[in-house]
């Protein structure tokens, strides 16, 4: 159900109307739902519980990365969220929230020593290890530092995941993770290493994806490599399948996650039962866009139209700084008026006030606009404000999250002055 509708022609973020969040807090804005977010992190939770899955059975840890506001982070750690964050500021982050540093997974190709000391220093859940020279590095730090290090190795599964090529991570050609075949080899290497300790297995094969096959194809890998690490002695604790399932932009038809995860789950038990005398093992989930991305809009003003010979134009006050993702994967958000207007329609190119041709945030798009209308950007909650940048010196959009009839500020808008705070001239 989606918390964004419409009531008598005005559209609504649960309660309240978009009009007033614009009036109150100005535009652009990043306006999102918690109960969308309780929503979608219930449906992992609850596809646990229904499949005998407490927490020592399975472990949702949200990826940080796709909405990383300190209210996100607070109320999925109230929902008992786990995290997975891809570097120190991340964490730094999770624990400004509240969130729950041993309940955190560490991902990304690139660790530093110092994200990895910072990591040590609060006793993370585990380091998602990418590389062979990542593993004798994080050896180094933690002997420094005097403790053992918890490892999972990223695994690459060779998987095609069907998705966009800049999201799609889980082939051979990708950049991230341990080759399938130097696995055993890395394994061997990382039990060896005296200031780590082994205790996962995880794999991450791409992002928005509609369809299970791909992670249930990856998931028979894993299976299948733990068995064959089993045989040589080193027993895993836990399965970390990654991320990965995609939301409805247009028309897209995701699997429900509930479908996803007992089909995840019946795999996971059948295998134990024949090969391990039942002995369970911890999954763990990286969700991030199912999650966060329809439980969040953009919310826009329009300035201009422009109506040219072969194109018009809606210029709007939100631009590529605020959502690249249509500017860097030519990515589809549906636009709807926060006001349904009946007059005639026009073909429109909704654009920012950016100076680049890339500047655009939805294409051929049928609407009834005047000048001064506000447009939502839907399903931006992912993916949106966390890869917002101050191009232009465009101060970055405020962020409001609606409870029921009641608007928070979660992040004030930032002034031109903030952005330039750090700079300083010659002498
Ligand atoms: N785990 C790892 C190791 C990841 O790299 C990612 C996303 C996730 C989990 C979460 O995946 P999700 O459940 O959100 O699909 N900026 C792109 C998406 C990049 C995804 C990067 N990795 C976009 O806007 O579509």
């Amino acid at each position: 159900m989606s918390h964004f509708t419409y009531k008598d022609g005005a559209l609504f973020a649960e309660n309240v109307a978009l009009r007033d969040i614009a009036q109150q807090f100005g535009t652009p804005a990043y306006v999102y739902s918690k109960a969308a977010f309780t929503d979608n992190f219930s449906a992992y939770a609850n596809a646990c519980a229904e499949n005998r899955r407490g927490d020592a059975g399975a472990l949702v840890c949200y990826s940080v990365k796709s909405n990383s506001n300190l209210a996100v982070l607070n109320l999925l750690s109230r929902l008992g969220s786990g995290f997975d964050i891809v570097s120190g500021g991340e964490l730094q982050r999770v624990i400004a929230a509240g969130g729950d540093p041993r309940k955190v997974i560490f991902s990304g190709v690139g660790k530093s020593a110092e994200e990895m000391r910072l990591a040590l220093a609060h006793d993370i859940l585990c380091f998602n290890v990418e590389s062979v020279g990542e593993l004798h590095r994080l050896n180094d730090v933690a002997g420094d530092v005097g403790k053992q290090a918890p490892v999972s190795l990223r695994v690459n599964p060779n998987v095609d995941a069907k998705t966009h090529p800049y999201i799609s991570t889980g082939l051979k050609e990708n950049k991230f993770g341990i080759d399938f075949d130097e696995a055993m080899a890395a394994y061997q290497l990382a039990a060896s290493l005296p200031h780590l300790k082994v205790v996962g297995i995880d794999c991450h094969i791409g992002s928005q994806l509609l369809d299970d096959a791909p992670l249930l194809e990856a998931l028979d890998k894993v299976i299948e490599l733990i068995d064959r690490l089993a045989a040589e002695g080193i027993h895993l604790h836990h399965l970390d399948i990654g991320g990965g399932i995609g939301i409805t932009y247009a028309n897209e038809k995701p699997v429900p996650i509930g479908d996803y995860l007992a089909r995840l789950f019946r795999k996971v038990d059948q295998w134990r039962a024949a090969k391990h005398n039942g002995a369970p093992i911890q999954v763990m989930f990286e969700p991030g866009r199912s999650i966060a991305g329809n439980a969040g809009i953009l919310l826009t003003e329009v300035q201009y139209l422009k109506h040219g010979s072969t194109k018009n134009f809606a210029i709007v006050d939100a631009a590529m700084n605020d959502l690249m993702r249509p500017a860097m994967y030519e990515a589809w958000h549906g636009v709807q008026p926060v006001l349904q207007r009946t007059g005639s329609t026009k073909i429109y190119d909704v654009v920012g006030p950016v100076c680049e041709s890339g500047d655009w945030l939805a294409r051929q798009r049928e609407l009834a606009i005047e000048q001064g209308d506000l447009l939502a950007i839907m399903s931006a909650g992912a993916y949106g404000m966390t890869m917002a940048s101050n191009y232009n010196t465009r101060g970055r959009a405020v962020e409001v999250m609606v409870d029921g009839d009641r608007v928070h500020l979660i992040r004030r808008r930032e002034a031109a002055t903030e952005l330039y705070a750090l700079e300083s001239v010659l002498p």
